[in-house]
């Protein structure tokens, strides 16, 4: 008998993933120094998007809040159809290839990679990328050691991405079994979360946002209303203004959303999920106003979670351009006009400027979840 140490004890630990990869990082990077970088990015299927999730290297992260379609990224689309990792020993043969490759080496000056895709349950995950800034490391020996820490990361986000689907599909399911009553959409969810996801990583660099921090607002954005569940229908779908009582009934969305969240955490164990205060103050404070007007705390500024200052615009954008019992759908310009008027007083105005500078992508969000009689 002898003592061993477990050399990958850490991953005990209960740690986020950027800590979990930062440290696999390290564990493998004090047997292979050249192992500059380590990347996630995660795939969206609706959207064909691929996104960075995590990134672990010295350096500032570069190609942090990255994405693209995966259709336009030719080299991963061929290690995707062939389902074969890829090995480059020498990055600069690409020279004014690919896009992502030319700005990886001018930024972080590496010189190889290797990519890997990663597969749950068969549906494809998102790639993991190493790179080094010495040609010619990624030899065999060391591929069948990176192999086996893609995977381990692979179970790693899918063991992770399952409990908040877990998650969101008991929200989305408590919503549908109180069926059709909500007059707000599965695609007006989906498009929010788009642009709470849009703003989210314009604002990253200022407000120091992970990827991960983006993904989450991302996922928790659609539950904001889960509290209208609470609501009687002769309120929630009355076809005109509502009075000053019905109202303030209506306004008790915010805290009963807050209350439903907790008691879903607690019924299915999730307290622990990271990030889960993101989602307790967008159903708390999504109808906070930065002037202090708003509900249910008065909250003003910066004392709203800049989480929900974000979906807030969202939100906001999203239902003056849908149709609503209580009113039509109005233009995008219509719209714009309206938030760069609330900018300031209700609403966020660096949230609103963010999502403002993408009209085109806005419009690209609109095409791709069209309301139709299903939602
Ligand atoms: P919602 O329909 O999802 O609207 C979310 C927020 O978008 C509203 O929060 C408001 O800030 C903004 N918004 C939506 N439509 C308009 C509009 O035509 N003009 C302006 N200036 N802003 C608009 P708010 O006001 O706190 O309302 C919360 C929720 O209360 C709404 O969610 C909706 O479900 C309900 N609601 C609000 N007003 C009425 C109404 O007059 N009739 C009915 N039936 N429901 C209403
Ligand atoms: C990345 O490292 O984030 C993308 C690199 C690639 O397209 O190979
Ligand atoms: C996407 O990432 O799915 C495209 C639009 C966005 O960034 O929100
Ligand atoms: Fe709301
Ligand atoms: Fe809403």
């Amino acid at each position: 008998m002898f003592e061993h140490e477990d050399s990958f004890g850490e991953l005990n630990k209960p740690q986020s993933i950027e800590e979990r990869l930062s440290y696999l990082h390290q564990a493998l990077r004090a047997r292979h120094p050249f192992l500059d970088r380590i990347a996630v990015a995660l795939y969206n299927k609706d959207t064909d998007m691929l996104c960075t999730y995590v990134a672990s290297s010295e350096q500032a992260q570069e190609l942090d809040h990255y994405d693209a379609k995966l259709s336009d990224c030719s080299s991963l689309m061929e290690i995707l159809e062939r389902n074969q990792p890829r090995v480059v020993n020498d990055l600069s043969v690409f020279g004014a290839g690919t896009q992502v490759h030319t700005q990886l080496i001018d930024q972080g000056g590496y010189l190889s990679s290797y990519t890997l895709p990663l597969f749950a349950e068969g549906l494809f995950l998102g790639f993991v990328f190493f790179n080094s800034r010495q040609k010619n490391v990624f030899v065999e020996r060391i591929l069948r050691e990176l192999d086996m820490a893609g995977h381990l990361m692979a179970f790693m986000l899918y063991g992770e991405q399952s409990r908040i689907k877990t998650l969101v599909a008991t929200v989305r399911s408590a919503r549908e079994i109180s069926t059709h009553r909500d007059p707000e959409t599965g695609s007006h969810l989906e498009r929010m979360a788009h642009y709470s996801r849009l703003i989210a990583a314009e604002l990253a660099e200022r407000y120091g946002f992970s990827d991960s921090y983006i993904e989450h607002v991302f996922l928790f954005s659609p539950l904001h209303d889960i509290g209208k569940l609470t609501i009687p229908d002769n309120i929630l779908l009355k076809p005109g203004k509502l009075s000053k009582e019905e109202f303030e009934v209506m306004q008790e969305h915010s805290r009963n959303g807050r209350d439903i969240i907790d008691k879903l955490l607690s019924n299915y164990g999730l307290d622990g999920v990271e990030y889960i205060e993101l989602l307790k103050n967008i159903a708390l404070y999504h109808h906070e106003a930065v002037d202090g007007s708003g509900y249910p705390e008065h909250l003003k500024q910066q004392d709203i979670p800049i989480e929900a200052r974000i979906v807030s615009v969202a939100d906001v954008f999203d239902a003056l351009t849908s149709q609503r019992p209580y009113k039509a759908a109005w233009s995008n310009e219509e719209a714009f006009a309206k938030l760069r008027e609330m900018a300031g007083t209700k609403l966020d105005r660096e949230c609103v400027d963010a999502l403002l500078k993408h009209s085109d992508r806005i419009v690209k969000i609109q095409k791709a979840f069209v309301e139709n009689v299903f939602g």
